[in-house]
Order: C-alpha cells, then structure tokens, then sequence
C-alpha cells in the first residue's frame, strides 16, 4: 500500500511538522507500506521529495534537486491519486494519506477536505472535527454543550479599540489568557494579569488570526491524555504539565527549560480515571477520529476544565502523544501502524 506522507505546511508550526514527520516517516513499517513523501514549503508549494530524512529534520529538503511538483486533484475523474509534474504528468495511486502538519492549513481541516475531494482516504480526523478542534471558541461551545466545563471566555472578531475591549472583558476576572482562535504550539498567546495589559496583547493575537479568544485562567495544573481509534477507543496514560513560571508557551514546549513533562500524571487513579473518561467524552463530542490529544485542567478542587483537542499533536519520538501510549505498551511503530490501518480500512 501506497501511503502519502505531508510534512512542512503553511503554518507556524512548519519547523514543528518537520520534527514529527521525520519521527513517523522513521517508524512506517517499510515491509507493509510504501511511503511518498510530500513537503509543504512555507509558502505553499507541493513537492514530493525523495532524499534523506536528515534534510527533512535540517529544513533543506526543499532544495533537493530530485523535487518534483505534487498536485491534488479534486477532479472526479481522477480520484485517488497524486499528480507529480516533470516533463509531464505522472499520476500515482495512493491509499491514504497521513498529514503531520500542525496547526493553520493542515490540522484545521483544509488539507482534509482537499484529500477527501480527491478521493484519498486520511489519517485521523476528517474535516469537520478537525475545524472544530482547531478553533478554540467553536471547540468550547461544543465541549459545554456535552456538559464539560470550559472556562469563562469572550471573542474578538477583527480589529477593536481598547473601551470595546474593556468593555468586552467587564465580566471576567484576572489574570486572562489572549489566544489566537486557530493556533497551535501557543504562537500569538499572552497571560495577562493585570487591564493594562490587555490591549497589547489582543493586537499581539490578531496578528496570527483575526478570531481572538480571551478566557480565564484556571487554577490548578494542565493534564493532557492521548486517544486513539474510531468507535472503539484506547486511552493512553495521563500526562501532567508543570509549571514553575509563566504558562506553557513555544520555548518551555520545545526546550522545557523551567517546566516538566510527568508522565503518568501525578495524580491519584480515581482523578486519572475521570481525565481518561472526559477525554473520550469530549473526543466524541467534537467527532474525532483516528487519534487526538484531549488538553484539561485539574483545579485544586479536582475539577476538570477543558482546553484544547490537538488534532495532530506533536509526533517526535519524545512528545506527547506517543509517550502516553508507550505507558500503555503500544511502541512508536504500532501507533503509526494502527493509525494507518484505521484510515485504510
Ligand atoms: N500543536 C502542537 C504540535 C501540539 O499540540 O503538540
Ligand atoms: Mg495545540
């Protein structure tokens, strides 16, 4: 079988992608799959790339002179395949595509749409969850409406003078988080304590997304669980984020300089319980598919408090995701293997 591998992606999670992708393309099962690589640059161009996995992880992978174009095609007369241009065109026949793209045009369900238009089934969620997933208001909505309790919020939509802003926020309390609606990896994020505060930081937000989301900030530590599947579940272990300072921004997620990953959590097994219970509530609630990782908050009371679903969560060999399956047993190379299966079959 035939699997399309997308890495890069018009995002700024584009150097995040390419760490994940050369993890995953490491651990395809070579004797079962076939794999096709196909790069996204930062601009947008399509390239299937046939070099080394090093040139994927050092960012030159692009200027590989074996790069020829790669092209989608939603024309019904030529479904499942993609297209590669050079001194004419050569369509090849995929049977599933597995997009390690993260954040804008890539988990936000655009890539999905285009590859179920052209006929080529995709690794985990489909187009509609992971548009939900992606924006942090809609995801919230839909959370609350399946009885999961989700932080008081308000949204900006495009540019706003500092009174509406004010104004806006009267009924929240201090400190508030300013997040760009569509974002991941907490590109364009700012905790704000204090009013004087707020407006510079909702500048700082519409810059990666017109949709703003401010809420509160809640008490206590984040947790994170991995699931996997589509009827059926299985749930990983539970993680724990903590923190000594500030909140969980790009540099303590990819350095981990002052804050530290426990995985399990360290938490007892009822708590770790009622997380793996509410991630699987609120994975189908938003209509996953495939695999997420469901983001809570626990409060000093035990309470659970959604975040966020990470639709492709980081996928290198020490994030996440993959940690918490292995604390179930499952080894790098069974997760890939199963995801791909399940988008297959
Ligand atoms: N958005 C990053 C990749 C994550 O959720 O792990
Ligand atoms: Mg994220």
């Amino acid at each position: 079988k035939k699997i399309a591998i997308l890495f890069g992606g018009c995002s700024t999670e584009y150097e995040v992608s390419l760490q994940s992708a050369y993890a995953v393309i490491k651990h395809v099962n070579q004797s079962r799959y076939e794999t096709v690589l196909i790069g996204i640059t930062r601009q947008g161009e399509w390239l299937r790339y046939n070099g080394s996995l090093e040139q994927i992880m050092d960012d030159t992978w692009s200027t590989d002179p074996g790069c020829v174009h790669a092209v989608i095609s939603p024309s019904r007369h030529v479904r499942g395949v993609i297209e590669f241009h050079r001194d004419g065109i050569k369509a090849t026949r995929i049977d599933a595509a597995f997009p390690v793209l993260h954040g804008k045009n890539g988990e936000d369900g655009t890539i999905q749409g285009l590859l179920e238009l052209a006929g080529i089934p995709v690794v985990g969620c489909g187009t509609l969850s992971s548009a939900l997933c992606m924006d942090k208001d809609m995801a919230h909505k839909i959370a609350m409406q399946a009885g999961i309790k989700v932080p008081r919020s308000i949204v900006v939509n495009g540019k706003i003078s500092e009174g509406e802003l004010q104004q806006l926020v009267r009924e929240l309390s201090y400190p508030l988080f300013v997040k760009p609606a569509r974002a991941g990896s907490s590109f364009g994020i700012t905790k704000v304590e204090r009013e004087d505060g707020l407006f510079k930081a909702a500048v700082n937000a519409l810059e990666y997304d017109p949709k703003v989301v401010i809420e509160e900030s809640i008490d206590g530590f984040e947790v994170g669980c991995a699931v996997m599947g589509n009827e059926e579940l299985i749930i990983g272990e539970v993680d724990e984020i903590e923190l000594s300072q500030g909140f969980f921004d790009y540099t303590e997620k990819y350095t981990l300089k002052t804050s530290k990953i426990h995985m399990p959590a360290r938490v007892d097994e009822q708590t770790a319980e009622r997380i793996k219970h509410t991630a699987a509530a609120i994975y189908k609630a938003l209509d996953c598919r495939g695999f997420a990782r469901v983001d809570m908050f626990v409060t000093p009371g035990g309470e659970l408090v959604f975040n966020e679903v990470n639709t492709i969560p980081g996928f290198t060999a020490h994030s996440r995701y993959p940690n918490m399956l292995k604390g179930i047993g499952m080894s790098f190379e069974e997760i890939v293997d199963k995801l791909i299966r399940m988008a297959i079959e």
